[in-house]
C-alpha cells in the first residue's frame, strides 16, 4: 500500500466552514491503496500496517488535492493565433466572431479532424496539464455543432477518461453558436439540438452535462431554458456560460433550473448572486478568458459575500483563453478577484468538484476519497500564489497512480 510522507503543509480542503478554511495538516502522510484513500493525518501517528516500501517523499513540501479544472474546451481542431494578434492591436472578440472568426473558425477546423487526430491533441493537453498538478478535468464539446461532429468529440473524451488516469467529466455544449449552414434559420437548428442531438448524447452515455453560451449574441433566455429543460428531462445536468458580455439574466436562470454551475458571470447582478446562493449554484470564475478578450474581471468577492460558492477554471480553449494553467488562474483571482489564496485553493479543489456534481469522491483529501494530489514546492498557499512560478509543482498523483 503506498504512502506519501513527509508532507510540510497539507491542505486537506475538506467541505467544511468558509471558501477560506482549507483544513490543513502539518507534518502529514497519506496512504492509499489502489484508487482510494485509507489514511491521513499527522506523520507520527502513521500507524505501523502503512510504513512499507513503496514511500514517497514529499520533502517537506505542500500537498494539495489533485486540482481540478472544471471548465475547459478541451478538444479542437487548429488555433486561432491571428486572433490574438488582432484582439490586441484593439478589434474585440465579438467583432472578430462577427467577421466569421471565433468560434465558428474552430468548428470549421474541428469538422475536419478525425477523431484520431482531436483524441491525441486532447491527450497531449493532458499530460502538460498534469504537470501543474491537474487531475481532474471537465471537456466540454460545442465545436462540432452537427450531431456526428458533436458526437465525434464526446467519443474522445470517453476514449481518454477510459485511458488516462485523470477524471474525465464530458459535457455536451451544442448550443455553443449557430453554425453557418443554419444562419438564415437559428430556429432549426435550436430544434435539432433539442430533438436529435440531446437525445443521442444521452442515449450513448456520451455526457453528464448540457452546457450552453446563454447571450444576447448567442442563445437567448427562452431558447437555453427550453434547450436546458430538454437536457434535464433527458438526464444531462445543466450548466451555463452565463453573464459574460451583458447581464441579460443567465445566473438567474442556473438557478431556476437548479444547474451544477453558472461560470463567466463577470457581469452578474445583485439579484443574479442572491438567486445563486438560495439554489447552491457554484459560480465559476474564468479570468484567463477576461485577460485574453480584455474584458472586466469578475469580482468574486462580491459572490463570495452573496453566499455563493467559487470555483477557479481555466476555460481553457483555441480562442478566448488558449491557456491551461490553472495555477495562472487561481493567481489572477487573487489579485483580481479579491479571493485569498486559501479561497482559490478551494475554488479549484472542493468547490471545483461540486461544479461537476464529483465532491462525494474528488475534491479533498480525506479517507474513501479518490486518491488525487499535487506535490507543490511551496511550504503554504500564500507563498505559493505569492511567487507564482510556472513550474511549481514537483510531483502529481492521480487515482493512485504517479502521473507526473
Ligand atoms: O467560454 N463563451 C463562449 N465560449 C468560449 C469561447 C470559445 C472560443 O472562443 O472558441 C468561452 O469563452
Ligand atoms: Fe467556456
Amino acid at each position: 500500500m503506498p504512502v506519501l510522507t513527509n508532507i510540510g503543509f497539507l491542505a486537506t480542503c475538506k467541505d467544511e466552514g468558509q471558501q477560506g478554511e482549507i483544513h490543513p495538516i502539518k507534518e502529514a502522510a497519506i496512504a492509499w491503496q489502489n484508487d482510494t484513500i485509507s489514511w491521513v493525518g499527522q506523520e507520527s501517528d502513521l500507524p505501523s500496517e502503512f510504513k512499507n516500501e513503496d514511500a514517497f517523499d514529499a520533502d517537506g513540501k505542500m500537498v494539495v488535492p489533485g486540482l481540478i479544472d472544471c471548465h475547459t474546451h478541451l478538444a479542437f481542431g487548429g488555433w486561432r493565433p491571428n486572433e490574438f494578434a488582432m484582439r490586441v492591436q484593439g478589434k474585440s472578440y465579438l467583432e472578430i466572431a462577427k467577421a466569421g472568426g471565433g468560434i465558428l473558425s474552430t468548428v470549421r477546423e474541428t469538422r475536419k479532424a478525425s477523431e484520431d487526430e482531436l483524441y491525441e491533441k486532447a491527450s497531449g493537453f493532458l499530460k502538460e496539464m498534469a504537470k501543474l498538478g491537474v487531475t481532474t478535468v471537465e471537456c466540454k464539446s460545442g465545436y462540432g455543432l452537427s450531431v456526428e461532429d458533436e458526437l465525434k468529440t464526446l467519443r474522445v473524451y470517453q476514449r481518454l477518461g477510459e485511458d488516462q488516469p485523470m477524471h474525465i467529466i464530458p459535457t455536451f455544449l451544442g448550443a455553443h453558436t449557430i453554425p453557418p449552414e443554419y444562419k438564415d434559420n437559428r430556429q432549426a437548428y435550436i430544434d435539432l439540438v433539442i430533438e436529435e442531438m440531446i437525445p443521442r448524447v444521452a442515449e450513448e452515455g456520451v455526457a453528464e452535462f448540457c452546457d450552453i453560451f446563454t447571450e444576447e449574441s448567442a442563445f437567448t433566455i427562452d431558447e437555453s431554458r427550453r434547450i436546458l429543460r430538454t437536457a434535464k428531462a433527458a438526464g444531462l445536468t445543466p450548466k451555463l456560460h452565463a453573464d459574460q458580455l451583458t447581464s441579460c439574466g443567465g445566473a438567474e436562470l442556473a438557478a431556476e433550473l437548479e444547474a451544477a454551475s453558472a461560470d463567466h458571470l463577470e457581469k452578474i447582478s445583485d439579484k443574479g448572486i442572491e438567486a445563486m446562493a438560495e439554489a447552491g449554484v457554484v459560480g465559476v470564475t474564468l479570468p484567463l478568458a477576461s485577460l485574453y478578450t480584455q474584458e472586466e474581471f469578475l469580482d468574486c468577492r462580491r459572490l463570495v459575500e452573496g453566499g455563493v460558492d467559487v470555483a477557479v477554471a481555466t476555460d481553457f480553449n483555441p480562442g478566448s483563453a488558449p491557456s491551461y494553467d490553472l495555477p495562472l488562474a487561481m493567481m489572477l483571482t487573487c489579485n483580481l478577484g479579491r479571493l485569498s489564496p486559501a479561497e482559490v485553493l478551494k475554488g479549484a479543489t472542493i468547490y471545483a468538484a461540486k461544479a461537476i456534481n464529483r465532491d462525494v469522491n474528488l475534491g479533498s483529501i480525506e479517507k474513501g476519497k479518490s486518491a488525487d494530489f499535487a506535490i507543490i514546492d511551496a511550504p503554504d498557499p500564500d507563498f505559493w500564489m505569492y511567487h507564482y512560478k510556472g513550474a511549481n509543482c514537483t510531483g502529481a498523483f492521480g487515482k493512485g497512480e504517479k502521473i507526473y
